[in-house]
């Protein structure tokens, strides 16, 4: 995806303490929006991703993040940008297993781009699934009415997920797939 990494924070849609567990395989996940104190735990999320899923995520080889991109990543303002995370509370702590977010088109509110990734351990345990589901009904309850993801036309997990969700897709560039996924229905459909 080539989500700008940089957005500045505003008002909020969503409220920062919302939850929702989930016991996914590997154990009990909070899914909840991010927030500005996750910045160094975003940090070390990507810095663990493996080259390609970094790769699959950015559509770019990133190898570091400056703080200003980290900030961007966590300092959104759950509106124009809206994003959430997956943290694993093993231990007390709270791990970023996942991300996910959308953000709106310069001069088009209606329309967001996504962005998603899930740790290389948790992939194929149907997370990707659950937080595409819950950005699409975000999306909804903002008054967005079209999802839009560049994915790498190699990426088989990302253009189902997108499938998943009625995208329509057509070649971008050469390896690089555009997904349009119309929303509809209420903010409980998937
Ligand atoms: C693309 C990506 C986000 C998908 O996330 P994921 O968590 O691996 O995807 P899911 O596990 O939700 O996919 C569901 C699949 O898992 C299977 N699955 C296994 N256990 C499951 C469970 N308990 N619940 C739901 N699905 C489950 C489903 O059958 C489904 O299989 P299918 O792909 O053959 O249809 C992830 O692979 C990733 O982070 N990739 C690197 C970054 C990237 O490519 N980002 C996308 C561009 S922004």
């Amino acid at each position: 995806m080539t989500l700008p990494l940089s957005t500045a924070a505003t008002a909020r849609s969503t409220p920062a303490d919302a939850t929702e567990p989930w016991t996914a395989p590997a154990g009990l996940l909070c899914l909840r929006p991010v927030r500005p104190e996750d910045k160094a735990a975003m940090a070390t999320f990507l810095a663990d991703l493996s080259p390609r899923s970094r790769q699959r995520r950015f559509l770019a080889a990133k190898h570091r993040f400056t703080e200003r991109e980290l900030r961007g990543l966590t300092v959104v303002d759950q509106d124009r940008h809206v994003a959430w995370v997956a943290v694993d509370l093993a231990d007390g702590g709270e791990r970023i297993v996942a991300e996910a977010r959308f953000v709106r088109l310069a001069g088009r509110p209606g329309s967001a781009e996504v962005g998603v990734a899930v740790a290389d351990s948790l992939q194929g345990r149907g997370l990707g699934r659950m937080l595409m589901a819950t950005l699409a009904r975000e999306a909804r309850r903002g008054g967005v009415t079209e999802l839009h993801g560049y994915v790498d036309s190699g990426n088989r997990p990302m253009l189902r997920r997108l499938e998943e969700l009625g995208a329509r897709m057509a070649v971008d560039h050469p390896g690089v797939m555009r997904a349009r996924v119309p929303l509809g229905g209420s903010p409980c459909s998937v």
